[in-house]
């Protein structure tokens, strides 16, 4: 049986920076809001000080050992990996006039090394990694000089890798910054919807220029955005929750419609006005933003539901969306609701809404890993997991959807984004280290690693 997987289709796995590199004020590196959150994305900001250490520091050490984990990526027959560029590497403050080429170098080092197995790197502008000093000096992304910061970053780094890489995502999860509007645009807990939105804005008009950047620069760049895609259902069919449902859809499909068809799409008039939210948009801005992205990305763990009735409401889940359990579906060690038809649903969804190609650059299972006596590790929740998406996504392709590619999430076991956790693992690869850092940080093949060497090798033909 042929396969419907496209015979190019870009298999492999996705990291970022801040979660494997560790080597946090290596080479020059500044501070990251990242690492201004030492226990994740779901605490509270912690200024550091001195003697101050945090988990993320060292992460998996991927800095000093990306030979070793770039060819175990290799062995599973990878032909992508999806990364981040730490900004603060690049530009330790974020203001300063000429990049660190210390940090430059080290990226080097990395796309070289995947080059000599032919992986194509997929990279992330921002991954939840703006320059702390942008947050001091100037209010993030509140303050419209952060756009330039931005843009200078990009053009620096599409000047330096431009023969290197050609696949680049603007700003991970962008939508994220209504959860978490530090982790996403750099401002403090209890802002104002103007505040957000404003500061959102500012970071759209910063992707569509980086976008009309890498087309300037990168020969045969493509580069997507990429959005968490928390795909909610109505928990009943009356209209009601229906309409309620979309309402918040929109939410986060506002990002894509801004990013994809370049204007702000008409419901957020209304939105706006009636939540009393002023934002500046400028003829300027409206010019710009209608440098589209080439293709959509997203992150797909879970699906949620949405209600209107007060009680129901009440049940939502402790993760980040708070959203309203399904009752018809199971649930992670975590509590996130495991939806595989979820998949096939947004794939179409997003593909009927945009009409671009689409590249899953997220999915994956965080839990807990038991080492056997005999050394092994026996994953098989891992494979149920991503055998069943999987299965999805082919047949979203069947129904027509152009998928581009899959890079599952955290390949390689890295410090969770929510809580700063190693025990909540996703990897194909085990990495000894624990919730406290201790652990010998040793790689070890689980068993879902030859359970996906042998998907890729046989373009999903044997799922
Ligand atoms: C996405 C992020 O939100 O989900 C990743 O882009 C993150 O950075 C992933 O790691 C999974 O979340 P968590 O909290 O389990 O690490």
């Amino acid at each position: 049986m042929s396969s419907k997987f496209p015979k190019h289709f870009l298999w492999g796995g996705a990291v970022a920076a801040n979660q494997v590199e560790g080597a946090y004020l290596t080479d020059g590196k500044g501070l990251s809001t990242s690492d201004l959150q030492p226990q994740g994305i779901l605490s509270r900001l912690s200024p550091r000080v001195a003697g101050d250490s945090g988990i993320k520091d060292v992460a998996i050490d991927f800095y000093h050992r990306y030979p070793q984990d770039i060819a175990l990526f290799a062995e599973m027959g990878f032909k992508c990996l999806r990364t981040s560029i730490a900004w603060t590497r690049i530009f330790p403050q974020g203001d300063e006039e000429t990049p660190n080429e210390a940090g430059l170098a080290f990226y080097d080092r990395m796309f070289d090394e995947m080059a000599k197995y032919g992986i194509q790197p997929l990279i992330t502008l921002s991954h939840y990694e703006t320059p702390y000093g942008l947050t001091q000096k100037y209010g993030g992304w509140s303050n419209r000089k952060t756009i330039d910061f931005f843009e200078r970053y990009a053009r620096t780094v599409f000047e330096r890798y431009k023969h290197k890489v050609k696949y680049w995502l603007t700003f991970n999860e962008i939508n994220m910054s209504l959860h978490a509007p530090f982790t996403g645009v750099g401002l403090p807990e209890g802002s104002s919807k103007s505040a957000v939105y404003q500061a959102i804005h500012h970071q759209l008009v910063a992707s569509a220029k980086v976008v009309k950047a890498c087309h300037e620069i990168v020969p045969g760049g493509k580069i997507g955005n990429m959005l968490l895609g928390g795909i909610l259902y109505p928990l009943s069919c009356k209209p009601e929750d229906v309409l309620e449902t979309q309402r918040q859809n929109r939410d986060w499909l506002f990002f894509g419609d801004v990013q994809a068809r370049g204007a702000y799409p008409a419901y957020m008039q209304r939105f706006f006005r009636e939540n009393g939210i002023q934002v500046e948009i400028t003829d300027e801005d409206k010019q710009i933003l209608r440098e589209t992205v080439d293709f959509i990305s997203f992150s797909y763990y879970m699906s949620g539901c949405v209600t209107t009735d007060e009680e129901s409401n009440k049940t939502a889940q402790a993760n980040i969306l708070n959203m309203v359990p399904n009752p018809h579906l199971a649930s992670s060690e975590w509590g996130w609701q495991i939806d595989p038809i979820g998949l096939r649903y947004l794939l179409n969804e997003l593909y009927d809404r945009y009409q671009k190609p689409l590249f899953i650059v997220e999915n994956g299972l965080g839990a807990k890993d038991r080492i056997e006596a005999d050394g092994s590790i026996n994953d098989d929740y891992r494979i149920n997991y991503l055998n069943d998406h999987l299965v999805q996504v082919g047949e979203a392709i069947d129904d027509g959807v152009d998928v581009m590619g899959y890079t599952s999430w955290g390949p390689i076991d890295l410090v969770s984004a929510s809580k700063a956790e190693m025990s909540k693992r996703y990897g194909f690869i085990y990495v000894d280290r624990d919730d406290a850092g201790n652990g010998t940080l040793e790689r070890r093949r689980k068993k879902s690693f030859y359970w996906y060497r042998d998907v890729i090798h046989s373009n999903g033909n044997n799922l």
